[in-house]
């Protein structure tokens, strides 16, 4: 990895950060008009790479090489349906289908600065139990983000969305873990979804971190997929995955990758 040091930031630069994370979500919004039945997640891919350009920044993930990948990868989203959690690769073959659940995940770098930042969307109406699943997954991720402060721990947040998941029955998926961000796209340390209260690392003022539970309704098993890069749940089940880019605070985190704009445009959800 290039960056050794923890991503803690001046103000001006945590400004930088939150900008990014700004057009970030604003794509988010954007895109969650297109989440319908019969679009491609190639075309998605398109969309969303438009947008991020026209505002003056940079698709982070294209052209990236994740430090436990030895390829970098060619596009602009993560768009994992169903099974697949996360790191699914868009495909202009790949329709979207009623009923299906398809995680967007996508990054954003301006001025040397990245903003990471995931949700999972209903295509039309889904199962009962695949809507318990996002809500699960999305009320994780928040408990995990109430943690997040100064003098807290890693594993504070950690136990905190283990416990939730595991409340209903739902699985945390294994290895798969949340990171540093800041001049690079994974920085130390890890944030992994599962940990002891007071252990792992101690949270400092200014820290920029990815939070992001993934949740498994089976097994917490993991296999790779067939298009190589997806990372998809073992016994076939539903996988879900949100993730936002968070500043560590004195009093509470503070959340870049706002929610406000999707929340304003899913009116299915
Ligand atoms: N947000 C993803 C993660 O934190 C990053 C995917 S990088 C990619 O794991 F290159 F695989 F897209
Ligand atoms: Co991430």
């Amino acid at each position: 990895m290039k960056y050794e040091g923890w991503p803690i930031y001046s103000e001006e630069q945590i400004k930088i950060i939150a900008a990014a994370s700004d057009i970030l979500s604003r794509m988010f919004g954007y895109l969650a008009s297109y989440i319908v039945p019969g679009i491609t997640t190639a075309e998605l891919d398109d969309i969303a790479e438009e947008f991020i350009r026209r505002e003056g920044a940079e698709p982070a993930f294209k052209g990236y090489q994740p430090p436990f990948e030895d390829t970098s990868y060619p596009y602009t989203l993560c768009v994992s349906i169903n099974e697949e959690i996360v790191h699914g690769l868009p495909s202009s073959s790949r329709y979207l289908q009623e009923g299906q659940i398809v995680s967007i995940d996508c990054g954003v770098r301006l001025k040397g600065f990245h903003a990471d930042m995931a949700y999972t969307f209903p295509v039309g109406n889904i199962s009962p139990q695949a809507y318990k699943l996002l809500k699960v997954t999305e009320e994780a991720l928040y408990r995990g983000i109430s943690q997040a402060k100064v003098g807290a721990y890693t594993g504070d947040i950690g136990h905190s969305i283990f416990e939730y998941v595991k409340s209903y029955n739902f699985a945390v998926s294994e290895q798969l873990t949340g990171h540093g961000v800041g001049e690079a796209m994974h920085m130390p340390p890890d944030i992994p979804n599962v940990g002891k209260p007071g252990k792992g690392f101690r949270l400092p003022d200014n820290l920029v971190i990815a939070i992001e539970p993934m949740v498994q309704m089976g097994s917490r098993r993991v296999r790779r997929g067939p298009d190589g890069w997806a990372v998809c749940t073992r016994d076939g089940s539903l996988a879900a995955h949100f993730e936002h880019t968070v500043v560590v605070r004195r009093g509470q985190a503070q959340i870049l990758t706002s929610f406000e704009p999707i929340k304003k445009s899913l009116v299915h959800v």
